[in-house]
C-alpha cells in the first residue's frame, strides 16, 4: 500500500486533475464500456465526448500544458496523468512536445482516442512487415502519413495502427490528450528503431505520479 514513500497509493489514481469536464468523459467511457463489448464501435460511440473534451477551455492546468525538462521520452516531451483507474484500465493523460521535437516510436497496446489539444502535429503511422517472432526486433514500414490541428483527433484499435511517433510542427509546444484502455505511462510497452529494427521495453512514466514498482496490470 504504501510502496512510493510518503505519499499514499490513491492520491496518484483517481481524478489527478478534478473538472467536470474530464469527469463527465470518464463516465462517459465508463457508461459505454459497460454497454458496447466491441471496442470499435465503443470507440466510434466515444468520439462525440471526445470531441467535446478537445472543444473545452479552461479545464486543462498550465502545468500540465508545459514541457518537462526531466523527460523519460527524451526532448522534454511531458507525460500528466489527469485520471487514472485503480485497476490500471483506463486513463486519460495529456502529453506536451516542444516546437520540432519528436517521441520515439511507441506502441501503446491498448484501445483508446488521441486528438489535439493545442499546436499541431504529424504523426506517422508504422506497420510491421515481420512475423513479429522475435521480441527485440521489428521491420517496420511506414502505413500512413497525418499532420492534425487542434479539434482533430484519431482512434487506436490495436493492433492496427498501433506504432507510430508524433513530431510538433508548430511554433508553439503541442498538448494532445490521450484517452486509453490502460495505464499507459507505467506498462511496459515498446519503442522501436526503424533503422536497425531494434525493439526495446519502455515504460515512459507520468511526470506528476509514480508507476507502481510492480506492474499489476
Ligand atoms: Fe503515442
Amino acid at each position: 500500500m504504501c510502496d512510493m514513500g510518503h505519499a499514499h497509493h490513491h492520491d496518484h489514481f483517481g481524478f489527478l486533475v478534478d473538472t467536470p469536464a474530464i469527469r463527465q468523459l470518464i463516465a462517459e467511457t465508463q457508461r459505454l464500456s459497460g454497454e458496447i463489448a466491441d471496442v470499435a464501435a465503443r470507440v466510434d460511440a466515444l468520439k462525440p465526448a471526445f470531441a467535446e473534451l478537445l472543444a473545452s477551455d479552461g479545464w486543462l492546468p498550465d502545468q500540465f500544458a508545459s514541457p518537462d525538462a526531466t523527460s523519460r521520452m527524451g526532448g522534454a516531451v511531458g507525460q500528466y496523468a489527469l485520471y487514472r483507474a485503480e485497476d490500471g484500465s483506463l486513463c486519460l493523460f495529456s502529453l506536451v512536445i516542444p516546437p520540432g521535437e519528436e517521441t520515439p516510436i511507441h506502441d501503446h497496446l491498448a484501445w483508446g482516442l488521441i486528438g489535439i489539444y493545442r499546436g499541431r502535429q504529424d504523426e506517422t503511422v508504422y506497420r510491421r512487415t515481420d512475423d513479429g517472432r522475435d521480441p527485440a526486433r521489428a521491420d517496420l514500414a511506414i502505413a500512413k502519413q497525418q499532420t492534425l490541428g487542434p479539434g482533430e483527433f484519431y482512434a487506436l484499435l490495436p493492433p492496427a495502427d498501433d506504432i507510430h511517433m508524433v513530431r510538433t510542427v508548430s511554433a508553439e509546444a503541442s498538448v494532445s490528450i490521450h484517452l486509453l484502455a490502460n495505464d499507459t505511462a507505467c506498462i511496459w510497452r515498446h519503442r522501436f528503431d526503424a533503422a536497425s529494427g531494434a525493439v526495446t521495453p519502455f515504460r515512459s512514466g507520468y511526470a506528476n505520479a509514480p508507476c507502481p514498482e510492480v506492474e499489476t496490470a
